[in-house]
């Protein structure tokens, strides 16, 4: 196993203090250091030739990142290097959603999600907004029966706040987050949400109008899951994103991409393939972008204990998977959904639901403690393989 010590090619990364710099200026920065047209200031160096997933990523025409719960960042300097080191852009799992930024009616807290832009860039990475509207995140205060009439200027407000308080400085923001439950029974198989019961159907198209309005930079998502997966339910999850999007670009609303969760399972008897890449060109043909916004692996299924032998068929779930999605070239960016397995969603939330409850999961790039496993090299050699 290669400890982390011998695997850092940057040692203690130096947080050289940036000035603040909009994404765009970023984007173009990070450029202009992969072609390596000059001597590059700081711990980004050699940025072709380090061995960050990052560098293998930018060489092939990708964004690579990473989701982190912001308090890791805040109190573990070694995980802050690590994800300093691997990734080019950076979002918060929860920080920026309603709950966390709107304990109150009239309080907006942004001091967490405003601490991770000021790290990112102070090593010069990119952010983005996860998100501005999902079903499982919203504030009880907004649910009473004195709000819950007034939701719809409510919600412009907040987009607009916070889309505000961001606006030049973020890459994109995921402006709407799982919108799609057929299993609902509602017209185009829209998820029955507090948004969509308070507001109607068309809370969509105002979320992502009001979001333009407030920051006209963003690239604007629409984000989801349960569509990697050659299988009925995930065809017909397809089929109605699809059609939801054509209907909003119908209407001129403002969509720039569209997201991809990919939480994959390592245990899976369908496999990743014509449906997946069909969708993928079918985006690319409406002229947006696709980014693979919240990549893992949940190997709770998998029937032996041994390390070495789950970790195998971990990257060999990221390898068949990005195989498939990297060969169209609308993909743009792609986030593991946090870097290492201490941190992993996984391991949360109630345990009956697993299979495995006591055996903690490794369906992440990076192990514990912070050492690369199967998974980075099979990240990094997908990243390789694809055509520049
Ligand atoms: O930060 C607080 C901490 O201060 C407090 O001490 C602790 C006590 O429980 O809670 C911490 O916040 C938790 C946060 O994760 C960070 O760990 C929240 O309670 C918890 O609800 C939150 O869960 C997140 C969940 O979304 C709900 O927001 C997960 O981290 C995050 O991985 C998950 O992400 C979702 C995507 O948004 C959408 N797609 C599915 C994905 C996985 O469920």
């Amino acid at each position: 196993m290669i400890t982390r010590r011998q695997f850092t090619r940057f040692g203690a990364a130096a947080a050289v203090a940036a000035a603040v710099q909009p994404a765009d200026s970023l984007l173009a920065d990070w450029t202009h250091r992969i072609q390596g047209s000059s001597a590059l200031p700081g711990s980004f160096g050699d940025v072709a030739g380090a061995r960050s997933l990052r560098a293998h990523a930018w060489r092939h025409g990708l964004i690579f990142g990473s989701a982190v719960i912001v308090r890791n960042v805040e109190d573990d300097p070694e995980f802050a290097e690590l994800i300093a080191e691997q990734c080019v852009i950076v979002v918060p799992t929860s920080e920026l959603k309603w709950v966390a930024l709107r304990p109150a009616p009239d309080k907006y807290d942004f001091s967490r999600p405003d601490f991770l832009l000021a790290f990112a860039q102070s090593h010069r990475m990119l952010m983005r907004g996860h998100t501005l509207c999902w079903h499982n995140s919203v504030p009880e205060w907004i649910q009473s029966p004195a709000n819950r009439p007034h939701t719809r200027q409510i919600f412009i407000d907040h987009i607009t706040t916070v889309c505000k308080h961001y606006a030049g400085r973020l890459h994109s923001w995921d402006v709407v987050n799982e919108a799609i439950l057929p299993a609902d029974g509602q017209p185009g198989g829209l998820r029955k949400s507090f948004w969509y019961e308070q507001i109607g159907p068309d809370y969509i198209e105002l979320a992502f109008r009001t979001a333009r309005a407030a920051d006209p930079h963003a690239r604007l998502t629409y984000n989801d899951y349960g569509v990697e997966y050659d299988s009925e339910e995930d065809a017909e999850r397809r089929s109605l994103i699809l059609e939801m999007l054509r209907k909003l670009q119908k209407n001129n609303v403002p969509l720039d991409a569209v997201g991809i969760q990919s939480h994959l399972k390592a245990v899976q008897h369908y496999a990743f393939g014509k449906g997946l890449a069909d969708y993928i060109e079918a985006i690319r043909q409406m002229g947006l972008d696709v980014y693979l916004t919240e990549l893992d692996v949940n190997e709770d299924d998998i029937a032996t204990n041994d390390p070495a032998e789950r970790d195998a068929i971990i990257a060999r779930t990221y390898t068949d998977y990005l195989r498939v999605a990297l060969a169209n070239r609308a993909v743009k960016l792609v986030l593991t959904w946090d870097l290492s397995d201490r941190f992993t969603w996984l391991n949360n939330g109630p345990t009956h639901h697993r299979k495995q409850p006591n055996r903690p999961q490794r369906s992440l790039p990076f192990d514990r403690n912070y050492r690369p496993k199967q998974a980075f090299f099979a990240l990094r050699d997908s990243f390789d393989r694809r055509r520049r």
